[in-house]
């Protein structure tokens, strides 16, 4: 769906209006204003799960997952979200049981699941591939991740994520380490944060740098950031470690791959240089960049962020669905 073709507002709020029949493709979506009344409605939404569990805001709703690439956390997330609102789930994870294998185009794949349902989530390898569906679509589209593109709705969580366990967004020094080249995780979130002055710090091997399109974003914004090769120098003053795994689907050269893998491993002794307070964060799964003794920590807050995933999916869905 194509903003112009919005339908009316509800009744009611004006910022859940913002939303209604909206795609959500990008994180260039959203002002502070829109994620304080996503982060409100995911509260709500968290203490509607712990008290009641399951309500009927979206009941006769469905929602279409179509997953062009692996997926265990945002897929499921997506469809219990959706289930713990009364709605119902079209899961297509598997494309190669779809008509996908039989060459059916993306847009055409959309045109047909949206005959079905009233929102789509898609996650694709292709960048644009979620703006290429939405074009193609009369009914919303929530990008899930599109290639190394963007991951919206895993940086709304993210920032989400930081404000529970931190308390505040403005002026935190944010470091991100691993490939931050071909992770999306990070494209998105880096964009998110220069809304609320963060400082970032970007550590990564030499050749999975952040990539110019999102450094120059930063910089055009009046953003500072720094590039390591290193972590010990910043973490001390860190008060998020982003950490993510190396994309080993995105290289061409699996040499390159193999010698980048384990460029970077959290271990308890690495958190003797972090704060006390700090969070440490990864979008899942982990391959070895945070070794499991990490997870006792109180600073460890990777499990509670997919939990958290949960309420900020529930709110978006709410919202797109005009019923947040
Ligand atoms: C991430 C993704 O798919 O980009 N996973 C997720 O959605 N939680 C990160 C990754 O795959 O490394």
């Amino acid at each position: 769906m194509t903003p112009s073709s919005s339908a009316h507002l509800p009744l009611g709020d004006q910022r859940s209006g913002r939303f209604y029949g909206k795609d959500i493709l990008t994180v260039a979506q959203f002002g502070r204003e829109d994620l304080e009344y996503v982060f409100g409605v995911a509260e709500a939404m968290r203490t509607m799960v712990q008290h009641i569990g399951t309500i009927d805001l979206l009941k006769g709703k469905i929602l279409a997952n179509l997953f062009y690439e692996p997926s265990t956390r945002t897929q499921s997330s997506f469809m219990a979200a959706m289930q713990r609102l009364g709605g119902s789930v079209i899961p297509i994870s598997e494309v190669r049981y779809s008509s996908v294998s039989k060459g059916e185009s993306l847009p055409d794949t959309v045109r047909t699941l949206e005959c079905y349902a009233d929102v789509i989530v898609l996650r694709h390898h292709e960048v644009g591939a979620a703006a290429q569906a939405a074009e193609a679509a009369r009914k919303p589209i929530i990008n899930a991740g599109d290639g190394p593109g963007e991951h919206p709705t895993q940086a709304l969580l993210d920032l989400f994520t930081i404000r529970e366990e931190l308390g505040r967004l403005d002026g935190l020094t944010v470091t991100m380490l691993g490939d931050l080249k071909f992770g999306r995780t990070v494209h998105s979130l880096s964009r998110l944060l220069s809304l609320f002055g963060a400082k970032l710090h970007f550590v990564s091997p030499e050749q999975l740098r952040m990539p110019a399109k999102v450094t120059d974003e930063l910089t055009a914004r009046g953003i500072s950031y720094v590039e390591h090769t290193s972590l010990s120098a910043v973490l001390p003053e860190t008060d998020v470690l982003y950490v993510t795994r190396v994309q080993k689907e995105r290289f061409e050269d699996l040499a390159l791959y193999e010698s980048l893998k384990h460029a970077f491993i959290i271990t308890p002794e690495t958190m003797k240089l972090a704060k006390p307070k700090m969070a440490l964060m990864h979008p899942l799964p982990r391959v070895g960049e945070i070794s499991t003794d990490v997870d006792a920590d109180p600073r460890a807050a990777y499990f509670r962020q997919m939990e958290y995933g949960l309420y900020v999916r529930m709110a978006l869905l709410a919202m797109v669905l005009g019923k947040a």
